[in-house]
């Protein structure tokens, strides 16, 4: 009784010790062990050579060496079956990968892209800029120094480490730094991503994005800039959509003014978008205040310029009809993959 003790020990040491990379080996496991004519059975047989005394001891250890040979085998099956861990030799490596699913353009950048080109087809080249900008960049050179009150519109995150760094408020500061280069004319237009220190609601958020553009040679006029954005409008949302400037204030532009659309939803009769007055505003603009040009080193008794700057997601929210700006950020699927066409 003892030597087979011994022996069955070690029998178990050797099915601990099984390894069964696939389900071929974990079926050898089977044959060797537990088949018709496997080690159990043939252990068992052992029995009629037991002596009486003895048989009912014998009985109890082969039965638990069976029932641990069964565990085994158990355990080796579920690791090689196909529900379990595919092994590599029955895994097909030749067969194509799942198709992933093609993404599709976020509406942001469907209609930045849009603004881009429609501008690009009247001669503007488009500039970029760094989002950690300087104050001279964002504030200072735009005629906004130090303690100006419009800087309060503007409020922003800054940067510990260096107190005259800040996330850019606008892309204007990209003008800032094209005008600095000193080779005229500029025409310009600058997309990009702007941040602002403001509460996230329906309406507002840190961060949105802004295409901005330049226009400075000798003699242009206001009436260029009306003209250029008038061609912007049409091209945009098409031939029947009005517009008018209203009187308004930058730091950086003399005159300034904010342009208005007729409503696209209500054709200018008046509804809850438009609050009734049939208008939404779509843009501030303005013609370059020669401090600002005197600022970049431009001669501002010699050229003139205008500058414009208007906000994607204002745009975006228009085309589509989109109610809540939190919608470009959140990143769920279902809103995002409406917008595979074209604009
Ligand atoms: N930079 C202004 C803003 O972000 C927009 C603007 C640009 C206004 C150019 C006038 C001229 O609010």
């Amino acid at each position: 009784m003892d030597n087979l003790l011994l022996t069955i020990d070690q029998y178990k040491t050797d099915i601990n010790n099984f390894i069964a990379p696939n389900s071929e080996a974990a079926e050898t496991f089977r044959i060797k062990y537990l088949g018709t004519k496997g080690l159990v059975k043939e252990l068992m047989g052992e029995m009629k050579n037991v002596t009486p005394e003895n048989k009912r001891a014998f009985g109890q250890v082969m039965n638990e060496f069976k029932v641990f040979a069964e565990a085994k085998y158990e355990t080796l099956k579920a690791s090689t079956s196909k529900d379990g861990q595919a092994s590599a030799d029955e895994a097909d490596l030749s067969l194509p990968a799942d198709a992933l699913p093609l993404g599709s353009r976020h509406p942001i950048s469907l209609v930045r892209n849009r603004i881009v080109s429609i501008f690009q087809r009247l001669g503007f080249a488009v500039a970029e800029g760094p989002e950690i900008e300087d104050d001279w960049h964002n504030f200072t050179a735009l005629n906004l120094p130090e303690n100006h009150p419009a800087r309060d519109m503007q409020d922003t995150f800054y940067i510990n480490q260096n107190p005259d760094w800040l996330l850019r408020t606008h892309t204007s500061s990209v003008q800032v730094r094209e005008m600095e280069k000193g080779k005229l004319p500029i025409r310009i237009i600058c997309p990009g991503r702007v941040y602002r220190n403001e509460t996230i609601s329906a309406r507002a958020h840190c961060f949105f994005h802004q295409v901005e553009g330049l226009y400075i040679a000798e003699n242009v006029s206001f009436a260029d800039l009306k003209q250029t954005l008038y061609f912007f409008v049409q091209e945009m949302f098409g031939k029947d959509v009005k517009i008018r400037f209203r009187p308004s204030y930058f730091p950086f532009t003399e005159p300034s003014a904010e342009m208005d659309i007729s409503c696209l939803i209500c054709g200018g009769t008046g509804c809850n978008v438009c609050k009734y007055t049939g208008w939404v505003e779509i843009l501030g603009c303005g013609m370059a205040h020669p401090n600002l040009l005197d600022n970049c080193g431009i001669d501002s008794n010699k050229y003139t310029g205008f500058a414009f700057g208007m906000g994607v997601e204002r745009i975006t929210m228009l085309k589509y009809q989109i109610k809540d700006l939190r919608l470009f950020s959140e990143n769920d699927v279902r809103f995002l993959k409406q917008f595979t066409a074209a604009v």
